[in-house]
């Protein structure tokens, strides 16, 4: 075997343990043997390759002989790489070239799901909150800004001050984010909003009641109100304030 393999080396111009491995891969794959391989390939019987260097075009091997199994005409190392046909994954593979048998189907696309994830994200909190609250001017639109006269004002502070919003609210909002801020007035509002609502909501308490009802509310004469002793001036401009409460809608 060893001439029939120097010999084959020479006609194909590769090294020699190059040769008898691609001769050996050849031979277990046609079912043939290593030296009939090798005597093909050196030039032997039937064979068409002159003792030149191997990878020959393929039209003049056809033109010179048919070879009985193996063809010479297909450079050794190509024959190592070759898959046996049943396991080839895509028919359409040009002969020779490797390819690993894979699953064939639409490829994943990680990025555009995380991009799209992101998007879907953006658009919900764009439309949830960043919406709701932006500013608006337009008339009748979600705004609460009462135009107080000074005395009512003043007595915005002495309300905020003397812990009226901890029982009343003044216009509640249907938004999640006011839940929590207290006794907090909005940048849309000059209202108190308050945070939990054991008495009435005053927001618009100046459309139902008249001064002299409100202080005697708020002083505990007239119901089971919690009494607040007031001094007359602060009395007054909290009272100023309950009269110009009005509806923020609108309406009142
Ligand atoms: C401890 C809780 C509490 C505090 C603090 C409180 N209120 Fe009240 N308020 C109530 C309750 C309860 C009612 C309803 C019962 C009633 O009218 O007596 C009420 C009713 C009222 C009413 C009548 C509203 C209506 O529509 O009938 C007014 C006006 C009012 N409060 C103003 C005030 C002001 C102003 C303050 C702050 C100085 C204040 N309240 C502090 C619990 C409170």
């Amino acid at each position: 075997m060893s001439e029939l393999l120097a010999v084959a080396a020479a006609a194909l111009g590769l090294p020699e343990d190059l040769v008898r491995r691609s001769a050996e891969a050849r031979a277990a794959e046609t079912g043939s043997s290593v030296d009939e391989i090798l005597t093909a390939w050196g030039g032997g019987e039937a064979v068409a390759v002159t003792p030149s260097p191997a990878p020959e075009p393929p039209t003049s091997v056809e033109v010179s002989a048919e070879p009985p199994t193996p063809q010479p005409d297909v450079a050794p190392e190509i024959v190592i790489e070759t898959p046996p046909a049943q396991t080839a994954p895509v028919a359409a593979a040009p002969p020779g070239t490797y390819r690993p048998p894979v699953l064939v189907g639409a490829p994943d696309k990680p990025g555009l799901i995380i991009l799209g994830a992101i998007g879907l994200f953006l658009v919900v909190l764009l439309l949830g909150l960043v919406g709701p609250s932006v500013a608006t001017d337009e008339p009748g639109a979600r705004t609460s800004e009462i135009p107080y006269s000074q005395a009512a004002v003043d007595g915005q502070k002495v309300y905020a001050s003397i812990g009226c919003a901890a029982c009343h609210t003044q216009m509640v909002r249907p938004v999640v984010a006011d839940i929590g801020l207290g006794a907090v007035t909005l940048n849309d509002t000059n209202q108190v909003l308050g945070d939990r609502r054991f008495g009435p909501d005053l927001s618009d308490v100046g459309t139902r009641m008249t001064s002299s009802q409100l202080e005697s509310t708020v002083t505990g004469d007239s119901t089971a109100h919690p009494p607040h002793n007031l001094a007359s001036k602060d009395m007054a401009a909290l009272v100023a304030y309950l009269l110009e409460s009005r509806n923020s809608g609108g309406q009142g």
